[in-house]
């Protein structure tokens, strides 16, 4: 039984997120709805869900002393990974020793955030299908593996995320460019990388999969397009034939049920023909998921919300095909403005989300734009064009 009380009291459900980016402020909303009590932690100030939380903390989440303070101080009901780049370890004690909740499982998390955690888990222990592989922890054994592999190979360092580091090897005088760059990418520093086959997929899709009370439900397939390591569009429902689905919730229920808990997972799967290809899982909410904020009654937010509160969720609806089309901005700016939205809002079936980020350095993804249409195509292009009409300006 699920019991909630008054934010601010001693009978407040407390929430404690790990990561304040726009995902996290999504979820931050939804628990409000709730009347959850939500504080949120990352390493710099006015981050998109500190803006919406009830309070906050600025801290490195990857410093194990400063984050056990604030989570044993605060002493949440829940706490809520929101990225991978948080010392786990700490979580793995706290949930072990002082019985915390860790959002899925401290476990989960663990073994999300290093490539070789999750690989292993699912290639090895589940059998699961996924790209052939190596660990490589020195340029001599990278190269020859490289070689065993075969090329082209993806590379990337074991742990890292949004393509940091990450590069395909085509030609072996690419070897020691994609090694070195791979050593400067990884989020502890130099250290393993994992080397990949390439997987020709005819095209890849999210499985949003959600473990809660009354068991495990899906979403519809998402489909997106990744550049320079990073998603720039996704759309729901990607068509697929039958037997891909089936293998995909298949896997997706094999690799979630490994990693247990409560909430919402992010299955990303390589589809050729069909036949389907693990590559990696999000035990939280999944950026090309930002679709389901206008394809869905309940969005990936409003589904990891009510899971990890311990909710039902009898039913999913799907409301059309959609799309969901990232805001990028590129510059250096404190103080970015966003022009013309009356203008990219005047598209029928249209919605922007601005993350209110206070800070560009390079190129960083602001908002997205949803749409909802006849067909995926209209969507793309209502959602593309809506982006086209916004304005952004540096100052
Ligand atoms: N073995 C592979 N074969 C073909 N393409 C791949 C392979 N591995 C990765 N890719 C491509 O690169 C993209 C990013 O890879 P991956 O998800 O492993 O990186 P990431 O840094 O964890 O990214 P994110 O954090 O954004 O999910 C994939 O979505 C896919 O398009
Ligand atoms: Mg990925």
């Amino acid at each position: 039984m699920t019991t909630i009380g008054t934010p601010f009291t001693s009978s407040a459900k407390k929430v404690i997120l790990c990561g304040s980016g726009e995902l996290g402020k999504e979820v931050v909303l939804e628990l409000q709805r709730y009347g959850v009590e939500v504080i949120a932690l990352d390493a710099y100030e006015n981050a998109p869900a500190m803006q919406v939380a009830d309070r906050s903390y600025v801290v490195s989440m990857l410093d194990p002393d400063a984050l056990r303070a604030i989570i044993e101080k605060e002493s949440p009901d829940l706490i809520v990974p929101e990225v991978e780049a948080i010392a786990t370890e700490v979580l793995v004690d706290l949930e072990k020793e002082s019985g915390f909740t860790v959002i899925p499982t401290a476990r989960a998390t663990q073994l999300t955030m290093n490539r070789e955690g999750i690989r292993s888990l699912a290639a090895e222990e589940l059998k699961l299908s996924t790209s052939p592989y190596a660990f490589v922890d020195n340029f001599e054994s990278f190269k020859k593996e490289v070689e065993t592999l075969g090329m082209p190979c993806v590379v990337k360092p074991i742990m890292s995320s949004s393509g940091k580091g990450q590069s395909v090897v085509s030609s072996i005088d690419e070897v020691e460019s994609a090694w070195k760059y791979g050593q400067e990418g990884g989020r502890a520093g130099a250290g393993k990388l994992i080397v990949e086959g390439f997987v020709d997929f005819d095209y890849e899709i999210t499985l949003l999969t959600i473990r809660h009370i009354g068991g495990t439900s899906f979403c519809d397939p998402i489909g997106h397009v990744q550049k320079d390591g990073d998603y720039r569009e996704s759309w729901q429902p990607h068509p697929m034939s039958k037997i891909a689905l089936e293998k995909s919730q298949d896997i997706a229920l094999k690799i979630t049920d490994a990693l247990g808990g409560f909430g919402l997972f992010g299955v990303e799967l390589f589809i050729r023909g069909d036949e389907v290809y693990f590559s990696e899982v999000s035990p939280r909410p999944h950026d090309t998921g930002m679709v389901t904020m206008i394809s869905q009654d309940l969005s990936e937010f409003s589904l990891h919300a009510r899971a990890i509160l311990g909710l039902p969720i009898p039913e999913i609806v799907q409301l059309g095909p959609s799309s969901s089309h990232v805001l990028l901005v590129e510059g250096v700016s404190k103080e970015v403005q966003y022009h013309n939205l009356d203008k990219a809002l005047s598209i029928p079936g249209t919605q922007i989300r601005l993350f209110g980020k206070p800070e560009v350095h390079g190129k960083r993804r602001m908002g997205v734009a949803l749409a909802i249409g006849e067909s995926i195509e209209q969507a793309r292009e209502k959602a593309a064009k809506v982006i086209e009409n916004i304005q952004a300006t540096l100052s």
